[in-house]
């Protein structure tokens, strides 16, 4: 049996943004979805999915988990699964919705362990490539944070480039984030949140110019602050992020609550995460304790809550 993993992830700031070039700040976190991959006996490429997920969201993306597949295998593995036929368990401790990375984490988990069945040694740099392929599958054309986080699980700001390569720098947290990630239970398909960004942008091109520099000011503030371990400036900038988020209209009213309640039970500062329109959002807290309180409340409400810490 060989088995793979690959890690959810949280942005932090600049989601959306990042498709167009600017930069984005995110983190893999401790929750990761893992495969297990055996040889089979009927021909093909064949997915049990086990995976805790939000009601709908694994009938939802099956078709783009057969496509994320083709798509890894014809750009780099190369492989004959009707000669070579295997069984691939999905599971892991990484609950699934739309915003936490489900796709790309599913991507990566599998990639790892293609190659360590078929000896193919790719390398984490390859492995990456893969989270890139086949999350293409699901986002259209993914800026790439999401299969970098789940590859390298670590705190990154990051920036796409055209040409390539993108920019990806390793960043040191002055003090580590205790968040909650929350999900609204709502599954969204990113693509079409992207291109609805895309839409309005084409029509409002200079307002949304004007948002597209606030949000890279924003990122490179956020950036400082962060380093410097600077609490309270971090959770204001969430806040101005879900507010740029709210203008360019990914948010949507199931997230607005959360950020709202997350805020009135003491978080420092609250957005969406992710493409946005439902999936999941995000709150920074000064301690455990009210992290832990705010978790609790947003449980007793119904919510699926993530419980993680940065750094
Ligand atoms: C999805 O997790 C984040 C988006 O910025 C899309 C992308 O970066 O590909 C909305």
């Amino acid at each position: 049996m060989s088995t793979g993993y690959g890690f959810g992830k949280v942005i932090l700031f600049g989601e959306h943004f990042v498709v167009h070039y600017r930069p984005t700040i995110a983190s893999g976190i401790s929750k990761k979805t893992v495969a297990e991959l055996k040889a089979g006996t009927e021909p093909g490429f064949h997915i049990t999915d086990n995976r805790l997920a939000a009601p709908g969201y694994i009938e939802k993306y099956a078709e783009c988990q057969k496509k994320s597949v083709e798509l890894m295998n014809s750009a780099i593995w190369h492989l004959d699964f009707e000669k070579n036929p295997v069984e691939v368990t999905l599971g892991g401790d990484l609950y699934c919705a739309s915003g936490v990375g489900a796709s790309a984490a599913s991507c990566v988990a599998m990639a790892r362990a293609v190659s360590e069945h078929f000896s193919l040694g790719l390398s984490e740099e390859q492995i990456n490539q893969c989270g890139l392929e086949g999350d293409k599958a699901y986002a259209g054309t993914p800026s790439g944070i999401d299969n970098t986080c789940s590859t390298y699980g670590e705190l990154i700001y990051f920036r796409k480039k055209k040409p390539g390569p993108n920019q990806m720098d390793r960043m040191k947290l002055g003090k580590p984030l205790d968040i909650l990630m929350v999900s609204t239970g709502i599954t969204t398909k990113t693509e079409e949140a992207v291109a609805g960004v895309k839409k309005r942008m084409g029509e409002h091109p200079e307002k949304y110019a004007k948002i597209f520099d606030q949000a890279e000011e924003l990122v490179n503030q956020a950036r400082d602050v962060l380093i410097a371990g600077d609490l309270l400036a971090i959770g204001k900038l969430m806040d101005r992020n879900h507010e740029l988020l709210q203008k360019i209209e990914v948010s949507q009213e199931k997230l607005d609550y959360l950020v709202e309640l997350t805020r009135k039970s003491g978080a420092l500062g609250a957005k969406m995460t992710g493409g946005g329109l439902g999936g999941y959002m995000v709150a920074l807290f000064a301690d455990a304790e009210t992290q832990e309180k705010t978790a609790l409340a947003c449980e007793k409400e119904g919510f699926k809550v993530i419980r993680a810490r940065i750094g």
